[in-house]
């Protein structure tokens, strides 16, 4: 029996592989092997002997059956071992090919402002970038010989030889969207217009297209006090800060009065930035076709290039518009981070 049991188990021991293993099963437990011969010899065997030995060799044949189960389930946990280190996956690795392309900060900024205005019940309005004299200027109270129209530095479209009416001009900024939204849509009224605009003008704070966003409410009883509401409540939700630090200074614009220009401290980006604003001037209202004795309403303006060189750390402007590879891949933006206001806005 001990010769049986010190047999099988030592070379259970030394199987190298499940195929050695089960030759050892065989040639220890199958229908011929040496343990099922030796228990098929007991029935020869005196009662009281077969007895004894039957239980001894029972036994045996249990200590042998476990140590090939053991044997077999560690055989199998290695064998598991080597191909993981062989068939590994890293599902950590970003998906191949690469993702290509980004979203331009101009763009970001602009869905992002528009989630947040949406929010506040502001529909989105647009309008031409070439644009008549009529609208740019003439509409928002700044008539001819109005010194506002030089400073603008504005575009001229030219007009035929012996064409006599003002030349179109490419919008020097988005308010005539103001007159084509009161046109369109009337009183009450409340819109944004982000979008393009052109001025003659090049240095590291100016280029000759730049990004402006617009912001109008009319209704009947409209104040500063909602316009100073609405422009801190845009500030938190877009800098995503508290407190932010506002400062109302009186102002002149044609289109508004009375003017304020908003002063707003962004300390961790080491800059200000200037919201134009005010209650809109009695005569463009008019001449968007909306009754001054029955309605008023304010409208504000500010530079979306500059929201997004404040939020997200861009020191030159002039590199918005240079399409460098380089500069698109590190400030771009991906193109599912679509910005909601639920999901959050900020990078
Ligand atoms: N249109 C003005 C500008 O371009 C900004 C502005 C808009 C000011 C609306 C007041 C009201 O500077």
């Amino acid at each position: 029996m001990d010769g049986l049991r010190e047999k099988y188990l030592s070379e259970i021991a030394a199987a190298k592989d499940e195929v050695a293993l089960e030759s050892v099963r065989l040639a220890a437990l199958g229908k011929k092997g040496e343990i099922s011969l030796a228990m098929q010899g007991l029935r020869d065997m005196e009662p009281e002997a077969r007895k004894a030995a039957g239980a001894a060799l029972n036994v045996v044949r249990d200590e042998v059956q476990s140590a090939l189960a053991a044997a077999k389930s560690a055989l199998a946990d290695a064998a598991l071992a080597e191909r993981l280190k062989t068939e590994w996956l890293d599902v950590t690795l970003p998906p191949r090919p690469a993702p290509q392309g980004t979203i331009h900060p101009v763009s970001q900024v602009t869905e992002e402002v528009t989630a947040i205005f949406a929010e506040l019940g502001f529909a989105v309005e647009e309008g031409p970038h070439i644009e008549t004299d009529w609208h740019n200027f003439d509409a928002l109270n700044i008539p001819a010989e109005h010194p506002t129209r030089t400073e603008m530095d504005t575009f001229y479209m030219a007009r035929a030889e012996g064409d006599e009416r003002p030349p179109h001009v490419l919008r020097t900024h988005t308010s005539p969207v103001q007159i084509r939204g009161m046109l369109k849509h009337g009183a009450p009224a409340r819109f944004i217009c982000p979008g393009r605009v052109y001025r003659a003008d090049y240095d590291i704070t100016h280029t000759p297209m730049f990004h402006q966003l617009e912001g109008l409410a009319i209704d009947r009883d409209v104040s500063m006090a909602n316009l100073k509401w609405c422009l801190e409540e845009f500030c938190r939700a877009f800098f995503e800060v508290e407190g932010v630090e506002l400062r109302f200074r009186a102002s002149h614009f044609p289109f508004t009065e009375p003017s304020a220009e908003v002063d707003i401290r962004c300390s961790w980006a080491g800059g200000q930035l200037r919201i134009g604003s005010g209650m809109i001037h009695p005569n463009v209202l008019r001449a968007g076709g909306i009754d001054p004795e029955l309605w008023q309403g304010f409208a504000f303006g500010m530079g979306i290039d500059r929201l997004a060189m404040l939020k997200y750390g861009i020191p030159d402007l002039r590199a918005f518009f240079d399409s460098d590879l380089r500069w698109l891949r590190h400030y771009g933006f991906a193109a599912l981070d679509a910005p909601t206001a639920h999901g959050g806005l900020g990078a």
